[in-house]
């Protein structure tokens, strides 16, 4: 039977979640430094071929579904070969994107078995998608989100929330959801090298769900149970075709349940998102060594709460976390 990645917490690691590249076609401030990232050299990426033996290695240990991310996953030239040989694997396959190739993607998304997709759209505004993103794609991305639908993918969408720029459109996401099958999450704004975060700037749990209560009323909003495993705290309006979500990992982090192990662009394991001590599996693979009892030892230095950020005030302070990557090479 599979060995399964558990951690010193009991913690079994299900999930992997695969960067395909660096590289993105949006500038989202909260994700991408505002004068750029050194790219790994092309070398240093995985290819199609390494992505697929270096999955195939988790799954023998336990891992049963896979989320491509980036970047922007699509842009990868090879995302249909490296989709159609993970779509060979017991697993569920699934996305994380902006969107925007979505149309030019979608028969490669079916045939390759990826049945749901998370989508980031932070405004609901057009003349405000260029103010976070840097481009001007709303139409593009917004019109993508319908094709999903009317193709019957399951689809969440990925609402990072900022003071002054998108809080006050909390209650109109939620009203999307009373005709719009989708599953909105409001997410707390998490601190990455170069996104020039501080918690003022962050909309908490806590003030997402009281100014929803000020909008509907307090009977109307139902919690609904959680996820296995979940990111998201889930609530519907009542009578409501989608729900809604709370992704709060600096005012109430989920660490507990965490099934989460990622793997960068270039090889490298990350055992928790806000970790900065990761492990090279991509050179030991190209060396022809086994990368399991790397995998193994990554999982069993992975801390209990956020690499170690336990309290508030722990994530406040910049030296504990601003070494760590830039968003946009970690992949969410
Ligand atoms: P599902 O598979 O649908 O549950 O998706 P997901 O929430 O795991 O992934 P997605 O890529 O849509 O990420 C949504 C938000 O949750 C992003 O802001 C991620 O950075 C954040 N997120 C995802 N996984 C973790 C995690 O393990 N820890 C923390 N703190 N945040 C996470
Ligand atoms: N804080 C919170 N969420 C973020 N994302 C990207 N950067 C940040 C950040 N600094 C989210 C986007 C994307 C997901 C993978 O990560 O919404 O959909
Ligand atoms: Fe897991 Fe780290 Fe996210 Fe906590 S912060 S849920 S430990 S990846």
């Amino acid at each position: 039977s599979k060995t399964i990645l558990t951690d010193d917490f009991g913690r079994k690691h299900n999930y992997l979640r695969i960067s395909l590249l660096e590289k993105c076609n949006l500038r989202c401030t909260y994700c991408m430094p505002a004068d750029g990232i050194t790219l790994s050299p092309k070398a240093d990426l995985m290819t199609a071929d390494e992505i697929f033996a270096i999955a195939q290695t988790f799954v023998e240990n336990g891992v049963d579904k896979i989320r491509l991310t980036g970047g922007e996953p699509l842009l990868r030239k090879d995302f249909p070969e490296i989709a159609s040989k993970l779509a060979t694997l017991d697993v569920s396959l699934s996305i994380t994107t902006n969107g925007i190739l979505i149309d030019r993607f979608i028969e490669v998304l079916k045939q390759t078995k990826i049945r749901k997709i998370n989508l980031s759209l932070d405004t609901l505004v057009a003349s405000k998608f260029h103010s976070v993103t840097l481009r001007d794609q709303f139409q593009k991305v917004v019109d993508n989100l319908h094709l999903l639908l009317e193709n019957n993918f399951k689809v969440k969408i990925n609402v990072v929330l900022m003071k002054g720029f998108n809080e006050n459109e909390i209650a109109d996401f939620v009203k999307l959801t009373q005709f719009l099958p989708v599953s909105v999450r409001f997410i707390e704004f998490m601190p990455f090298a170069g996104n020039e975060w501080d918690r003022s700037k962050m909309v908490s749990q806590n003030e997402i769900l009281s100014q929803l209560e000020n909008v509907f009323s307090s009977e109307a909003i139902q919690k609904l149970e959680d996820e296995k495993n979940f990111t998201a705290r889930t609530y519907q309006i009542k009578g409501y075709q989608g729900n809604f979500g709370i992704i709060s990992s600096i005012t109430n982090p989920f660490c507990d349940g965490c099934n989460r192990i990622r793997l960068t662009a270039n090889g490298k394991i990350k055992n928790c998102l806000f970790s900065n001590s990761e492990t090279d599996l991509l050179t030991a693979f190209r060396q022809g060594e086994s990368i399991e009892n790397l995998i193994f030892e990554s999982i069993k230095n992975k801390k209990k709460v956020r690499a170690g950020m336990v309290t508030i005030q722990e994530m406040d302070d910049p030296s504990l976390h601003f070494d760590n990557r830039s968003m946009i090479t970690i992949g969410g």
